[in-house]
């Protein structure tokens, strides 16, 4: 095979490595029978939103205009992200480190402010889709002669014992765990998480933590059920994997995308609600499923925070909170946390 010779160059800067194949969980399988057919609330497991597809779709929803998480937190990069890298490295080298990278775009604002500080950078970002993490590594080792990449495949249950082998011994390191991500998990969720994140870091590391700030429901339910129907297609997505992934016979169109606002919980629930009363099969399940009309499927919750709940969750994990950006329509928050 002839390369290239930059491609051949970049190659040398690009690794992909498998962590747990699938995963620490139960699997699909174990995880759809859990949700649908034991008894109560139905449920279908987010984590599983991110196949190829699912992985474009949510690429796209990054650019609607009613999803406004993802430029919020862009707008911050732009205006602060060199004093974000100062403020994290305070004269140490840092290896910059992802948590559910995806295509990694503002990730590159915050890459251009490190390799202007010290020169040289690896980026270690995790993610759960294998097409989105190759094609981003790809095209930033593409654009950046200075930067390797270490890419972790996998959930991040598995990567987590595995980010301190990544990490300069002499350095320091940023984590960014962005977006809305830190809001996919409950309350309790949340502090376990970083908890155990703060436990394979040393003092002196940082995290970049986003968070998505409690605001009017309006706005919020606009940014999770928009008018091109793209959020409605990305959950629904969850469905066409599972018919291709066990053989199930779900039929997209008997199901609806909806999104509430429970403000009381600060957290807007995902469902997907059955159109009629139906019966789906699982062949590979030995198993079929029925459905009232208006029956709810709960996929996911995206929690959204003030900035006193930011601190106590720091707090809490063994962090303190060096500061806070905020966009300049104070709709979300970007927080450097320090390990203790
Ligand atoms: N982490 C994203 C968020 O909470 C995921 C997301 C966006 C999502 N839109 C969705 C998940 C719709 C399920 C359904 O903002």
């Amino acid at each position: 095979m002839t390369l290239h010779p930059a491609e051949d160059e970049s190659a040398g800067r690009l690794r992909v490595l498998d962590l747990a194949r699938e995963g620490s969980g139960p699997g699909l399988a174990e995880e759809v029978r859990r949700g649908l057919a034991s008894g109560g609330r139905k449920s279908l497991p987010p984590k599983y939103f991110y196949d190829e597809l699912g992985s474009l779709l949510f690429e796209a929803i990054c650019l609607l205009p009613e999803y406004y998480l993802t430029r919020a937190e862009n707008e911050i990069f732009e205006r602060h992200a060199p004093e974000i890298a100062a403020a994290a490295a305070g004269g140490s080298r840092l290896t910059l480190l992802e948590l559910g990278s995806g295509s990694a775009g503002k990730t590159r604002l915050i890459i251009e402010a490190l390799l202007a500080r010290q020169g040289t950078l690896t980026y270690a970002p995790v993610d759960i889709s294998r097409s989105a993490l190759e094609a981003s590594a790809r095209a930033l080792v593409e654009s950046y002669p200075a930067l390797c990449v270490a890419a972790h495949h996998g959930d991040y249950d598995a990567a987590l014992p595995r980010l301190a082998e990544t990490i300069e011994p002499a350095g320091r390191a940023l984590v960014l765990f962005l977006g809305s991500n830190v809001g996919n998990f409950n309350r309790e969720g949340s502090r376990a998480f970083l908890a155990a994140l703060r436990r394979s870091l040393r003092a002196g590391d940082a995290v970049l933590l986003g968070a998505d700030l409690r605001k009017e429901r309006a706005a919020l339910e606009a940014a999770y059920d928009d008018a091109h129907g793209v959020t409605a297609a990305f959950n629904l997505n969850l469905l066409s994997r599972i018919n291709r992934e066990l053989g199930a016979d779900f039929d997209l169109r008997a199901f609806r995308h909806a999104a509430l606002y429970d403000e009381a919980e600060g957290r807007v629930e995902m469902y997907l609600e059955s159109r009629r009363p139906q019966t789906v099969n699982f062949p590979a399940l030995g198993l079929a499923v029925g459905f009232d009309e208006g029956e709810r499927v709960h996929t996911e919750n995206s929690y959204k925070y003030d900035l006193e709940e930011l601190s106590s969750l720091a707090s809490v994990a063994g962090f303190r909170v060096a500061e806070t950006w905020l966009d300049s329509g104070r709709r979300f928050s970007s927080s450097l946390l320090v390990a203790d």
